[in-house]
């Protein structure tokens, strides 16, 4: 019998589709559909906040691998796969980099080939399996990385997808315990201190929607995410503000913030 894939419930908005919606992708459905233009109705600055928020990754991963020479990158909450992935951002810079993805999302592993074109010095691999399920992401990612050598933890915009009651703050400790001195962290997510009403008008109107609702938190909590670590400059950011290519990028609206951090 064929494989027919994973099943998707396309009756409500998942996150990585309604985000692929407004990156102006082609998987998404009625519900993300929805749900991504009831957020554009309260908050039309969404459409440069996700972009402000990939360019983000782009540069943090030019910048670990360019600037500190990091050659491994896990790569979780990866979405549905878009310009500048984190692979092929590394290995446009170092070819040998590997580079490990994992999503709990059944569409993005059903585009977990386009992830896999790893160049022939490097590699890739992808991990099916839950962000609060440290344990199962790093043995898995063992296949892959070193981990006796640095990696790049890398949590773009997904850490607001884990509420306060599942302890979002023990899942980072648990995920940089795994990794060695040297190693860092990554993080964007989206702030309830930063967007205006809009952002929250947003918020407000699209959680119910949502198959799961997603938490904004302040920029005081986004910090805390690197107690422990050393925050390189300039901190935790705007986006859009982290050590951007120009004037222009750096005005970027986005609602989103930034942070990079290294482990002693
Ligand atoms: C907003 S998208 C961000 C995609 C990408 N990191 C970026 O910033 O461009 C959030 C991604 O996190 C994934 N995600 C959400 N909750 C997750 C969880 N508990 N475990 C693993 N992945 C999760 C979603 O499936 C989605 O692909």
């Amino acid at each position: 019998m064929a494989d027919e894939g994973p099943a998707f419930d396309t009756s409500v908005a998942h996150v990585a589709r309604v985000y692929n919606y407004w990156l102006g992708g082609r998987d998404n459905f009625a519900a993300d559909r929805k749900a991504g233009d009831e957020a554009l109705q309260a908050f039309p600055q969404i459409v440069f906040s996700v972009r402000a928020n990939r360019a983000f990754l782009a540069r943090v991963v030019r910048v670990l691998a360019g600037k500190f020479g990091i050659r491994q990158f896990l790569d979780v909450g990866t979405g549905i796969p878009s310009a500048s992935n984190t692979h092929e951002v590394a290995q446009s810079i170092a070819p040998q980099s590997r580079i490990v993805y994992a999503d709990n999302d059944p569409i993005v592993l059903s585009h977990a080939r386009v992830l896999l074109t790893s160049t022939p010095e490097g590699a890739c691999d992808y991990v099916d399996a839950d962000l609060r399920d440290t344990t199962t992401i790093l043995d898995q990612a063992a296949r892959t990385l070193d981990f006796s050598q640095p990696v790049a933890v890398m949590l773009i915009a997904v850490l607001h997808c884990i509420p306060d009651s599942d302890d979002p703050y023990g899942i980072v400790t648990r995920l940089l315990a795994g990794v060695p001195p040297g190693s860092f962290l990554a993080l964007s997510h989206p702030g309830s201190d930063v967007g205006g009403e809009g952002h929250a008008t947003m918020h407000r109107r699209v959680n119910p929607l949502m198959s799961v609702p997603t938490t904004l938190r302040r920029r005081t909590e986004v910090t805390r995410f690197f107690d422990g670590l050393e925050l390189l400059e300039p901190g935790v950011v705007v986006a859009a503000q982290w050590r951007p290519d120009s004037e222009f990028e750096a005005r970027t609206p986005a609602a989103v913030w930034g942070g990079v951090g290294r482990k002693a």
